[in-house]
């Protein structure tokens, strides 16, 4: 009996808490605050799919802020997890001051096809530290001094990053190794133009495991100078396997295994200083070409499971130089 009662008055607490406010006050005037910070204007989000609308001009105090339009709280603890601000017709900046990052809790933020007037990537983004998603796509963002900042790459939990089509967005990566393996499954740059050009720093280069699709694209190239190691293997990357690759002037640890590339392998570069190539698990046909003997520093090329075939007079690579599997 006693048992009953218990339960019953636990699941009515239960409904009363569930129905009152369960929106902490800082985030709700957080979210307030960096509202204020924008107007309206349709032809900011001109680019979405679906009907953009804006989602803030139903976000009334007088409600749980976690029943707004685009946000998702924590059912436990009612801390904003989740922002979904994309094609929300939104102009204004989002400076390092911005109220936004006061949302620590914040798992998924997409404030994806804005116009957020050419802001600069703030540094803070990198102190959301619970971050698993982050959108900032279509928004036009751009660089502070050129640079992306480092701590977004620092991210603990940051599985995808999209800072596509912001092309102001003219920096470079951050200088030191830049080391994704951590949690970083999907980074998309697509429309970043400048900032393909001038990943001058970057020494590792490691995007395997990722969900990387479409070919390399040739403008991803000159600025890789410093590039020793480049693993993208098991990816679904396709097409040629573009001739810059072989051109790397530092590159000595090249995977590409694990892919859908196609075609013929372009020529080796003279000065190469390749050490380990593995290409293995692609669809790669014809030839390993000649220039292959100039590969002085090679100690294994894997190539097993593509569709090369030669005529076995063309096959050259000298056997004390090279391991070919
Ligand atoms: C948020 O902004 C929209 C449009 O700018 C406005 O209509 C709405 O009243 C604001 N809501 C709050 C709670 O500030
Ligand atoms: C962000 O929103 C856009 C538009 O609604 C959507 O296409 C995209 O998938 C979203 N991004 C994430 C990471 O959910
Ligand atoms: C944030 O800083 C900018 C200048 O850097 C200033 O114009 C703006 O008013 C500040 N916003 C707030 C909410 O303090
Ligand atoms: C590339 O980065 C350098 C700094 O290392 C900078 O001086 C240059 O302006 C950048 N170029 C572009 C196109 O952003
Ligand atoms: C990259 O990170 C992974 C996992 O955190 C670590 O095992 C690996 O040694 C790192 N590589 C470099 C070159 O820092
Ligand atoms: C390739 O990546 C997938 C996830 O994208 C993973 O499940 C699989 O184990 C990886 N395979 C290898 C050989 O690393
Ligand atoms: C590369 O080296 C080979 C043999 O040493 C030479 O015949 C060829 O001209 C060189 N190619 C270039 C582009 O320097």
């Amino acid at each position: 009996m006693s048992l009953l009662f218990l339960l019953a008055s636990f699941f009515l607490c239960q409904l009363v808490l569930s129905s009152f406010a369960i929106c902490p006050r800082d985030q709700s005037l957080a979210l307030v605050e960096f509202n204020h910070s924008f107007v309206v204007d349709a032809s900011a989000s001109l680019f979405c799919d679906k009907q953009s609308y804006p989602k803030t001009s139903s976000w009334n105090m007088n409600k749980d802020c976690c029943s707004w339009d685009g946000i998702i709280c924590d059912e436990m603890t009612g801390h904003v997890i989740e922002l979904d601000l994309s094609c929300s017709q939104l102009v204004g900046k989002i400076d390092s001051n911005s109220s936004l990052f006061q949302l620590s809790h914040l798992q998924r933020l997409n404030l994806s096809m804005n116009d957020f007037d050419g802001s600069h990537l703030s540094p803070k983004f990198g102190m959301l530290a619970s971050l698993t998603h982050l959108d900032l796509s279509w928004a036009d963002f751009s660089g502070l001094y050129g640079i992306i900042p480092e701590s977004i790459f620092n991210l603990p939990n940051l599985e995808t990053l999209d800072l596509s089509y912001n092309d102001q967005l003219n920096g470079y990566f951050p200088k030191t190794k830049w080391n994704s393996s951590a949690s970083l499954m999907e980074l998309n740059l697509v429309g970043v133009p400048k900032c393909l050009w001038n990943l001058t720093h970057l020494e590792y280069m490691d995007l395997q495991d990722n969900r990387a699709k479409g070919p390399l694209f040739p403008q991803f190239t000159s600025g890789l100078q410093n590039l020793n190691t480049l693993r993208l293997s098991n990816n679904s990357l396709n097409g040629e396997i573009p001739s810059w690759i072989f051109s790397l002037p530092l590159l000595s640890q090249l995977d590409l295994s694990n892919n859908h590339f196609s075609g013929q392998l372009k020529e080796f570069s003279n000065n190469s200083v390749l050490v380990g190539v593995d290409i293995s698990e692609n669809e790669m046909q014809g030839c390993l070409p000649k220039s292959i003997q100039n590969l002085v520093s090679l100690v294994w090329i894997i190539l097993a499971n593509n569709q090369l075939q030669c005529p076995s007079s063309q096959v050259t690579p000298e056997p004390h130089k090279s391991k070919i599997t």
